[in-house]
């Protein structure tokens, strides 16, 4: 077996790698004056499974094009097979037409995956239960909840309640209560504008405690969460806490957080965080070991 790594995530590829007892394979990735890439592979791949890891997060546009490029110079050099690692995969949350007239950008994206030849795809958390059967190639679908659920499991449980920040991730806090002995959990009903992404409205449906954990799929402005916790705070929490797998943090997100009411924000390093977006509030957990076993399990 052979792995790659896309840039986008250089420290989790490493630390898969070195998991599975091996190196990285050796890519060289030039950008020409005018921003456009040309990839090479230089390692011998003719009749190999190899392995890609790349991810998405603040720069989908840009990550995207570099992964289409790999793989296409992969199966070209005569890979066998390719398993893809996108531990975030970006666009998912556009996964249908939400209002008319609207591309489904999560369908053209597993579209050009599946044409460059993929044979598997590894992700972790994705947006909504539906996406694994929207792909055509077997999708390994993983969660961080395990890795948060071993965090909680550490803390005095009386006066925790998961929350979830809208409807669509009760089925997660579901999953997260049975890791974790039954935790009680909630979910906040919010009501998004969906020209400008702001929340117009949001209720708590169930009971407060004194501390609150909300979990979610992923972390992009902070406004769900900002928004969560004052509604959590004016309505019997002490303390909130968050998890969740993905941390884009776009635009003012990490200043926006440290700066809130929040006690702790855990993610994973699904997404690798630039120094310039860390915050004291922030804790990240590997998700590498999942991958490794993964990987183990499904190797040919
Ligand atoms: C929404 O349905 C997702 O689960 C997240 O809550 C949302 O995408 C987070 O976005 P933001 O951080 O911009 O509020």
């Amino acid at each position: 077996m052979l792995i790659f790594s896309g840039s986008s995530n250089r420290d989790l590829s490493e630390r898969v790698a070195s998991g599975m007892n091996l190196s990285l394979g050796n890519l060289e990735v030039v950008t020409f004056p005018d921003n456009e890439n040309r990839v090479r592979v230089i390692d011998n791949v003719l009749g190999e499974d190899v392995v890609v890891i790349q991810s998405t997060g603040i720069s989908p546009n840009l990550y995207y094009m570099e992964l289409f490029l790999i793989l296409d110079s992969l199966k070209r050099s005569g890979a066998k097979s390719i398993t893809l690692v996108v531990p975030y995969l970006g666009y998912q949350r556009q996964d249908h037409i939400f209002r008319d007239g609207e591309a489904v950008s999560l369908d053209v994206i597993i579209k050009i995956l599946e044409s460059l030849g993929i044979s598997r795809i590894i992700s972790f958390d994705f947006h909504s239960i539906k996406i694994p059967q929207l792909f055509k190639v077997p999708v390994i679908h993983l969660s961080a909840l395990d890795v948060f659920a071993s965090e909680i499991n550490k803390m005095e449980k009386s006066d925790i309640v998961l929350v979830s920040p809208d409807m669509g991730g009760i089925a997660r806090i579901s999953k997260l209560s049975e890791l974790t002995g039954g935790l009680p959990f909630i979910s906040i009903v919010k009501d998004r504008d969906l020209d400008t992404g702001d929340i117009q409205s949001a209720v708590i449906n169930g009971s407060v405690k004194k501390k609150a954990i909300i979990v979610d799929d992923v972390i992009s402005t902070g406004k769900t969460l900002t928004a969560a916790s004052d509604l959590l705070l004016n309505n019997g929490a002490t303390q909130v806490m968050v998890m969740a797998t993905h941390g884009i943090f776009a635009r003012t997100a990490s200043v926006d957080l440290e700066n809130s009411n929040i006690s702790k924000i855990t993610i994973t390093d699904s997404i690798q965080i630039p120094e310039k977006r860390k915050f004291s509030k922030l804790e990240v957990l590997s998700i590498s070991s999942q991958i490794v076993e993964a990987l183990r399990e499904n190797s040919h």
